[in-house]
C-alpha cells in the first residue's frame, strides 16, 4: 500500500503508461482461506473501498469533490487536488481523474530557473513589443524599425509609424528617432524653435534614462517656475509626469535653455543630445523660407 501511494506522489503529471498494466489488479491473502488472490484494481478516478476475496468482488468508490486518482489503483483515500501556486491560475480544473493544471495568470511567465511566475518584461523606449509575453514565454522586444518609434516602455505595445508631416500639408522640422515622433511646423505660422524641442521633452527624458540625476533635473525645472516643491519621493512615473508638466507650460525659451542646463549642471552627455536636437529643428525650420524667424534660437549663452 505504501508503495503505491509512494508511486502516486512521484508519479503527479505523469503517466505511468507502463505501470497501468500491472495496476489493473492486486494480490491479497484471502483472510479466511490464507490463499493469494488477484483481486481487480481500482480505475483512475476511483479509490478502493475493499478488496476482493473468494466471495466478492473489489469494491470501489468514486474519489469525492476536491480530490483524484490518474492511475489504477487500489488506495484507500483519493490524493487531494493541488492548489495552484503565487501568480498563477486554474488552467484545467481538477477532476475525479487528474489534478488541476495550473498556469500563470496574465501578464507573468514561468521563468524556470526561478521555479515561479515572473511578471513579463517591457520593451524599452525605442523598442517594440515584437512577440507579446505567453504564460509560458517572456515578451520579445525589438529595436524600432525605420519610420517607427516607442516613446514609453511597455509589454504590450509595439512600434507606432511616425506622423507624415508632409500629408498634412505640413514642413517636417525633425526626424523621428526610435524613441520620437517626427515634428511638424507649419511654414505659415512658424513658432520658435523652443517650441518644437519641447514636443520631443517627455520622451527625451523617458528615453535617456536619468536615474539619480532625474530628482535633481526636476527640482531644478520647478524651481526654475518658483515652485518650491521636495521631488525626494517622487518615483520616476510621477518625475515623468513633472517633466511633461513642466514643458507643456515651458516658454520656448525656458525649453531652449534646457540642452545647456542638462549640459552644465546634470546629466553630461545627454544635454549635447538635445542641443543637436535643437539645432536639426532651427535648420529646417530655415529652410521654411522665413530666415528671420530662427534669429536668436542657437544655443543661449
Ligand atoms: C511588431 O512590429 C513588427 C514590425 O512591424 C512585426 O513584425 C511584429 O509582428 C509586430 N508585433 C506585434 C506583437 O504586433
Ligand atoms: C497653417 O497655418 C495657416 C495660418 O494660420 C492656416 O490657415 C493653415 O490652415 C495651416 N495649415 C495647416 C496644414 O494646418
Ligand atoms: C562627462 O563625460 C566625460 C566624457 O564622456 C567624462 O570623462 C566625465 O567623467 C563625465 N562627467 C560626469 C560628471 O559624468
Amino acid at each position: 500500500m505504501m508503495f503505491v501511494l509512494l508511486m502516486l506522489l512521484l508519479s503527479a503529471c505523469t503517466t505511468l503508461v507502463n505501470s497501468v498494466a500491472s495496476q489493473l489488479t492486486h494480490e491479497v491473502t484471502d483472510p479466511l482461506t490464507g490463499n493469494s488472490l488477484q483481486c481487480d484494481s481500482c480505475p483512475p478516478g476511483a479509490y478502493l473501498l475493499s478488496s476482493c476475496s473468494s466471495t466478492r468482488k473489489t469494491e470501489c468508490a468514486q474519489c469525492p469533490e476536491g480530490t483524484f486518482t490518474h492511475v489504477w489503483n487500489y488506495i484507500d483515500e483519493c490524493r487531494r487536488c493541488s492548489v495552484c501556486g503565487h501568480n498563477q491560475v486554474v488552467k484545467k480544473e481538477c477532476t475525479a481523474d487528474s489534478d488541476c493544471q495550473c498556469e500563470c495568470k496574465p501578464g507573468y511567465y514561468y521563468r524556470k530557473g526561478f521555479g515561479m511566475c515572473v511578471r513579463h518584461s517591457e520593451c524599452p523606449s525605442g523598442q517594440g513589443v515584437f512577440t507579446k509575453g505567453t504564460p509560458e514565454k517572456n515578451t520579445v522586444c525589438h529595436v524600432c524599425s525605420s519610420n517607427t518609434f516607442s516613446d514609453f516602455s511597455s509589454a504590450l505595445h509595439n512600434c507606432t509609424a511616425h506622423k507624415k508631416c508632409i500629408d498634412a500639408g505640413l514642413q517636417m522640422v525633425l526626424r523621428g528617432s526610435t524613441w520620437h515622433d517626427s515634428v511638424c511646423a507649419n511654414c505659415t505660422e512658424l513658432k520658435d524653435g523652443g517650441d518644437y524641442l519641447k514636443e520631443i521633452i517627455p520622451a527625451f527624458f523617458v528615453h535617456h534614462k536619468m536615474n539619480k540625476r532625474l530628482h535633481r533635473i526636476v527640482h531644478k525645472l520647478l524651481s526654475e517656475n518658483g515652485k518650491k516643491q521636495s521631488t525626494s519621493e517622487l518615483n520616476d512615473l510621477e518625475l515623468h509626469a513633472k517633466i511633461s508638466a513642466w514643458a507643456a507650460s515651458a516658454t520656448a525659451m525656458q525649453i531652449r535653455q534646457l540642452p545647456d542646463m542638462l549640459a552644465k549642471t546634470l546629466a553630461n552627455g545627454s544635454g549635447e543630445r538635445l542641443w543637436t536636437k535643437l539645432n536639426h529643428i532651427n535648420a529646417h525650420l530655415t529652410q521654411c523660407g522665413l530666415g528671420s524667424v530662427t534669429e536668436g534660437m542657437g544655443r543661449s549663452a
